[in-house]
C-alpha cells in the first residue's frame, strides 16, 4: 500500500467562501438527536434555492464523515470550505434538474443529519441510469434507519422518474459497502488502488448497481 503524504483534492471555486465557512461551523447536532425516533427526522428534496441555503449543514455533513475516517473524495482534515466548495459546485446541476439532493434534518434544531444525491445520467443512451452519491449521516444519527430511508427515497425518486438503473462505488469492505449490500445492491466488482481513504492509504473501490424494476 503507498501513502499520499499531506496531499488534498483541488478545491473548486467555492461561492461565498467565507460565509459558508461561518455558518458551518456553527452547525451542531446536539445530543438529544439520540432521543429522536427516525419517522421524526423527515427526508427532504430540495429544490435549488433550498440546496443552496442548506450547503453549509451538508458541507458539515462531509467533514464529520471525513472525521470518522469515510472516504467521501476527500482527506483527513478537510476544510469546511473545501466541502462546502464541492456542494456549490453542484448547484447548477440541481438547478438544470440533473441531480436531486435529499436531506434529513433534526426537527428540533433544523440541523442537517443526512444526505444522498440522485445523479442522472445526461446521456442520450441512458435516460434509465442514474447514480447515488454522498450518502452520509452523521455519525451521532447512525444506525438508525436514516441511511435506509435517504436510500428508499432516492429510489423513489428514481423509480419516478424513469431512472430504473442506478450505480454506485463505495470503498471496498466499509461500512458503506454492507450498508449497500444489506439494501440490496448487487456487487458489479472491485477495483484495487482506486482512491485513497481519508488517511492517504490506497484502497480498493467495489461497484455496485440496482434494477429497481419489478421483479
Ligand atoms: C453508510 C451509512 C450512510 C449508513 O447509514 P445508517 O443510517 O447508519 O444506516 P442504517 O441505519 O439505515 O442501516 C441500514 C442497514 O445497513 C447495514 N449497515 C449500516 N451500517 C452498517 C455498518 N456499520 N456495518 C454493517 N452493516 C451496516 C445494516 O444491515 C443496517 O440495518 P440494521 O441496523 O437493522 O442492522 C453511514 O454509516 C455513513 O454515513 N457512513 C460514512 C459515510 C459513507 O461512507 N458513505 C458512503 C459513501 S459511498
Amino acid at each position: 500500500m503507498s501513502r499520499l503524504a499531506g496531499k488534498r483534492f483541488a478545491p473548486v471555486q467555492c461561492q461565498n467562501g467565507s460565509m459558508l465557512h461561518d455558518e458551518a461551523d456553527s452547525i451542531e447536532v446536539d445530543a438529544e438527536l439520540e432521543t429522536i425516533g427516525v419517522d421524526a427526522l423527515a427526508v427532504d428534496a430540495l429544490d435549488a434555492e433550498g440546496y443552496a441555503a442548506a450547503i453549509p449543514g451538508l458541507a458539515a455533513l462531509i467533514v464529520d464523515a471525513v472525521a470518522g475516517g469515510a472516504s467521501v473524495n476527500f482527506l483527513a482534515g478537510v476544510s469546511v470550505d473545501d466541502a462546502a466548495a464541492w456542494w456549490s459546485a453542484r448547484l447548477p446541476d440541481v438547478r438544470d434538474g440533473t441531480t436531486t439532493a435529499f436531506v434529513a434534518r433534526n426537527p428540533a434544531t433544523g440541523a442537517i443529519v443526512g444526505s444522498t444525491l440522485l445523479i442522472r445520467s445526461r446521456n442520450e443512451n441512458s435516460p434509465h441510469r442514474a447514480e447515488i452519491g454522498k450518502v452520509l449521516v452523521h455519525r451521532s444519527a447512525r444506525r438508525r434507519g436514516l441511511g435506509r430511508a435517504l436510500m428508499a427515497a432516492a429510489e423513489d425518486r428514481a423509480i419516478s422518474d424513469g431512472r430504473w438503473l442506478l450505480i454506485l462505488d463505495t470503498q471496498a469492505g466499509s461500512d458503506a459497502d454492507a450498508f449497500y449490500r444489506a439494501l440490496g445492491w448487487r456487487e458489479l466488482g472491485t477495483m484495487p488502488n482506486h482512491a485513497y481513504r481519508s488517511d492517504g492509504v490506497l484502497a480498493p473501490t467495489t461497484y455496485f448497481w440496482k434494477d429497481l424494476r419489478p421483479a
